[in-house]
């Protein structure tokens, strides 16, 4: 019997400006461009694949938990891409581990489709570009095509590009506030196509949000901390009000969110230290230097209760 086995990891990715909406479904490609900041370890997934003929379907254990339903569905799915594109036959046995604490509500698909991508490929033995790495993560997961890389990254069509090295801003950190640890109710794939569907406000974003990508890499390339704030700040917001103007609308903000919010323009009453951002879900990322993560995380804690936080 041959067996074919790698074992990959891939941090998961905050994005500065949002990627909500596809023109192709199936494909995943994104109706605008947006950008990122791969994260630490702290943030992680590591995933091993075996591929093997004695296999009858594909598996999944995820932290350690075996999954049978949409989770397996999802992964097997994207199996089916690499076998199709890599006239693979096999099935696949996938272990993944995140290294956040399970159910803490952090959304683990972008480094969850990277590290699968990546130890499929490894399993498999096929050697592919960094590119065509990223655009088959892409299948997975939208915003997976991003975590591929570290560092900062944009993505735009078929596959995601850095555009900066980790190395170039090393003291930019993620303060990430878990609020909750239930699971969203609503998966950012349905609400990103109601969104496209039904919301005149994102017709709007549509028209502003290549201006905005420009401001945040002109930001990034001058180590600009107070522009990169308040356009991140921005665009998160733009993104929310979005989903508001949904129909129906789409609610992922909690009073513990909004409390954030207010704690960060307390924060920066004097000087732009720190800058928001939310995803599809409550959880905050706040977007601070290195020299200020103890005070920002300190002074969230003490202004809302029954939070956890996560240096990213
Ligand atoms: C709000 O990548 O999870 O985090 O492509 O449908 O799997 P699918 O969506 P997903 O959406 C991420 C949306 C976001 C913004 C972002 O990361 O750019």
């Amino acid at each position: 019997m041959q067996t074919k086995k790698a074992t990959a990891s891939a941090s998961s990715n905050i994005a500065f400006i949002k990627y909500w909406g596809k023109k192709d479904e199936e494909k995943i490609i994104p109706m605008n461009t947006s950008v990122s900041m791969t994260l630490r370890d702290s943030v992680s997934t590591t995933t091993t694949v075996t591929f093997s003929s004695q296999f009858p379907k594909d598996t999944l254990v995820l932290n350690g938990k075996k999954e049978v339903g949409k989770k397996l569905e999802k992964v097997s799915q994207f199996l089916d891409v690499i076998r199709k594109k890599f006239a693979v036959h096999e099935h696949a046995a996938v272990e993944s581990q995140n290294s956040f604490p399970t159910g803490c509500g952090m959304a683990s698909s972008a480094s969850g489709f990277a590290a699968l991508a990546m130890a499929s490929v490894e399993a498999l033995g096929i050697a592919i570009g960094k590119k065509e790495l990223s655009a088959l993560a892409r299948r997975g997961s939208g915003s997976a095509c991003r975590s591929v890389y570290t560092g900062f990254v944009t993505w735009s069509g078929s596959f995601a590009e850095q555009i900066y090295e980790k190395s170039h801003w090393p003291e930019l950190r993620d303060v990430i506030v878990v609020i909750d640890a239930e699971e969203k109710k609503m998966s950012s794939r349905d609400a990103m196509k109601r969104t496209v569907e039904t919301s005149g406000a994102y017709k709007k974003r549509l028209t502003v949000v290549d201006d905005r990508v420009e401001v945040v890499k002109q930001a990034i390339g001058q180590k600009d901390f107070p522009l990169l704030a308040k356009t991140i700040m921005e665009d998160s917001d733009e993104f929310h009000a979005c989903l508001k103007d949904t129909k129906p609308s789409v609610t992922y903000l909690t009073e513990k969110s909004y409390k954030i919010i207010d704690a960060v323009r307390r924060m920066n009453t004097d000087q732009v230290i720190v800058g928001y951002t939310f995803d599809a879900g409550p959880n905050a990322h706040l977007i601070t230097l290195e020299e200020h993560v103890e005070s920002v995380a300190q002074n969230i804690k003490e202004c809302i209760g029954g939070v956890s936080i996560i240096i990213g």
